[in-house]
């Protein structure tokens, strides 16, 4: 595994709509533990394959709804589409690719996605709260999307301090 460099929102690479994953090969598992390292080295909860500048439809998502931190769970997404969601939360949001900032996002409370794994099975997983949160922001950067096209408002610098940074 290695680490591979974060791009961030300058980069005309997270602006572009991603590519479907055809080949499930030692080249995406490679990938997929390359991002995982990535991902947990910048203690995020989600990243997205654009953002390590590869052009797939390609997404980490940590399930951090757990009772032990010990048990958070990597969920890896190839070609992800969202079937389902339901009710609304509103709260801050941040984007590894986005650093030092944080807004308002209005995103719905439970998501059901549908995707494939790293062997090509396709499967369905529901996230709620901060899972159902990161699994929005992830499938946008497939489609060269940032939060913060989608932020009610930014928050300030004063309630960052107040807050402490929330992902
Ligand atoms: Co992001």
């Amino acid at each position: 595994m290695a680490l591979r460099h974060i791009v961030t929102q300058e980069d005309k690479i997270l602006h572009k709509v991603c590519r479907e994953q055809v080949k499930f090969d030692e080249r995406l598992h490679q990938l997929l533990d390359d991002m995982a390292e990535t991902l947990e080295n910048a203690n995020g909860v989600g990243l997205a394959a654009p953002q390590v500048g590869i052009l797939r439809r390609v997404v980490l998502v940590i399930e951090t709804n757990v009772e032990d931190e010990e048990d958070e769970e990597i969920i890896e997404l190839i070609n992800p589409v969202i079937v389902k969601t339901e009710g609304e939360q509103v709260g801050a949001e941040g984007c590894l690719s986005v650093p030092g900032e944080y807004g308002i996002v209005r995103r719905p409370s439970c998501v059901t996605v549908r995707a494939q794994d790293r062997t090509g099975n396709w499967f369905e997983y529901t996230g709620t709260g901060l899972t159902a949160r990161c699994i929005c922001h992830e499938l946008d950067h497939l489609d060269g999307h940032l939060f913060t096209e989608k932020v009610e408002r930014m928050l300030s610098d004063e309630e960052l301090k107040k807050s402490g940074s929330e992902d």
